[in-house]
């Protein structure tokens, strides 16, 4: 594989919003140097719909987790499930996991149960995890802690890899970043990071390591100015990219080249 220049590590190309054009999609994101797309499923239907995606596109790679959102019905069987799609080769990732209370869609202890039952399966299969938190930080992050220093206790298969996860759409201070560091994670910054008014993500974005950035879409949703509000799209990571490049005062080939090797090394892509 030739050395990619950008890789967008967060986006659902397999949701229907994509169905009428999803060829032309992934022809623009080729265009743009997106050489790598992670697909990360919500719901076991569209987990299956992500890994049918890695199977069609060599630049596509799935990952299989159930939506805080979508665990209402979460069960022994789901998880039995999951590591049976987990076993697929292009599948890099348990994601995406994680707490909501924005949407309160599900009540939180069964969220939480799901969550911890997806991080323990991830940390068995030796697979990273994609970190969906939306107002829930202080949660997700004491559910993190325990869960990371037991993997490390009991010397989980995730604990030979160097990179064990994202906090997927980061939103957080720079003291919430340094404890992610301490669950040798990396944080996904995407469409946020280009909005006029995201001052604090503007402020904080610079105290970053850089080592610890991976770039993301979250396509269809979140598209970076001044496309805020269309449907985004993997295309579109680039635009990220160029106003990282500008807060960080760094150009935009360094900011490709590092988050392009730390997408490399936590999901296992051959990068050289
Ligand atoms: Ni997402």
């Amino acid at each position: 594989m030739s050395v990619p220049t950008l890789i967008d590590s967060h986006c659902h190309l397999d949701m229907e919003q994509f169905d009428a054009d999803r060829a032309a999609v992934l022809e623009r994101a080729q265009a743009q140097g997106v050489r790598l797309i992670v697909n990360p499923g919500i719901d076991l239907r569209h987990c299956r719909q992500a890994i049918a995606l890695a199977d069609t596109h060599p630049q596509v790679y799935a990952a299989v987790g159930i939506h805080p959102n979508s665990s209402a019905d979460f069960a022994e069987q789901t998880l039995t499930q999951l590591r049976q799609l987990a076993d697929h080769p292009k599948v890099v990732a348990i994601g995406e996991i994680g707490l909501d209370t924005y949407w309160g869609k599900v009540p939180l202890r069964r969220q939480a149960h799901a969550f911890r039952a997806q991080l323990h399966m991830a940390a068995d299969l030796g697979l990273p995890v994609i970190i969906h938190n939306r107002d829930a930080t202080a949660d997700v992050a004491d559910i993190l802690d325990e869960w990371a220093a037991s993997a490390r206790t009991r010397n989980a298969p995730l604990a030979k890899r160097a990179f064990w996860g994202v906090l997927h759409a980061f939103a957080g201070d720079v003291a919430l970043a340094q404890r992610a560091y301490g669950w040798n994670f990396v944080l996904g910054l995407g469409g946020p990071l280009t909005f006029k008014n995201a001052r604090s993500l503007h402020r904080t974005a610079p105290q970053l390591r850089l080592d610890r950035l991976m770039i993301e879409t979250d396509a269809p949703y979140l598209a970076p100015h001044p496309l805020r509000g269309k449907r985004n799209e993997p295309a579109y990571v680039a635009l990220v990219a160029e106003r990282l490049a500008e807060l960080l005062a760094v150009p935009v080939e360094e900011i490709a080249a590092r988050t392009t090797a730390a997408a490399c090394s936590i999901f296992g892509f051959d990068c050289r």
